[in-house]
């Protein structure tokens, strides 16, 4: 699989560790970012994988940077794309060439709260209860069938970055495991529903 980011990589690094723990049977076969300074880029290095840096404002237009991505992809053989705090939408071309096999994470309850801020706008919403969500990518953005989800609580006295974090762990606890359902195959879409292989 390959694993796009953005940032920090927090998520990229929940997958590098639960692959160690062998509780993930994958190979990461390339990390892409769309800036230079990302940190997760050093946390990929330091784990002895295949980085590389695509910069957006070197393409004429998202199909074209999207073309390049794909073109990488499929030079390194990928069959699932994990976005992991990949800050750009993803286009037609990218999800055509990878139908079904794209996963984000996202860090609500979806479809509560979809786009930016996620946290800040569950906290300024007042809901109780929020979350995190790993759904397949389609063109609706954060809009695609979900494959997993976990809740924890909005405390009175949380802030954004105490919300955040808590999201966080569940985020990390979650991402490996819907990696793994989605890789086991022979899980089918109900509509929107996915639906996992009964074992
Ligand atoms: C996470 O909160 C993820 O849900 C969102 O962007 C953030 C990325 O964090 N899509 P990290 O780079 O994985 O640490």
């Amino acid at each position: 699989m390959a694993v796009l980011i953005s940032g920090r990589g927090s998520n990229l690094q929940s997958i590098i560790d639960a692959m160690a723990q062998r509780e993930l049977d994958a190979t990461i076969a390339i990390v892409i970012s769309n800036r230079t300074d990302a940190a997760g880029l050093k946390r990929a290095q330091d784990a002895g994988l295949e980085t590389a840096t695509l910069n957006p404002r070197e393409y004429d237009n998202r199909d074209a940077y999207d073309a390049a991505i794909v073109e990488m992809l499929r030079a390194h053989d990928v069959g699932l794309v994990c976005l992991a705090g990949f800050m750009r939408l993803v286009g037609p071309r990218m999800l055509a060439a990878f139908p079904g096999a794209v996963l984000n994470i996202h860090p609500s309850l979806l479809p509560s709260f979809p786009g930016l801020d996620a946290q800040r706008q569950a906290l300024e919403h007042g809901v109780r209860i929020s979350g995190a969500t790993v759904h397949l990518v389609t063109s609706e953005l954060d809009g695609g069938p979900i494959v997993m989800q976990s809740a924890v609580p909005v405390l009175d006295d949380d802030t954004v970055e105490t919300l955040s974090a808590r999201i966080l762990v569940e985020e990390h606890r979650i991402y490996p495991q819907a990696i793994r359902e989605v890789l086991d195959g022979g899980w089918r879409l109900d509509g929107r529903r996915f639906v996992a292989r009964r074992h």
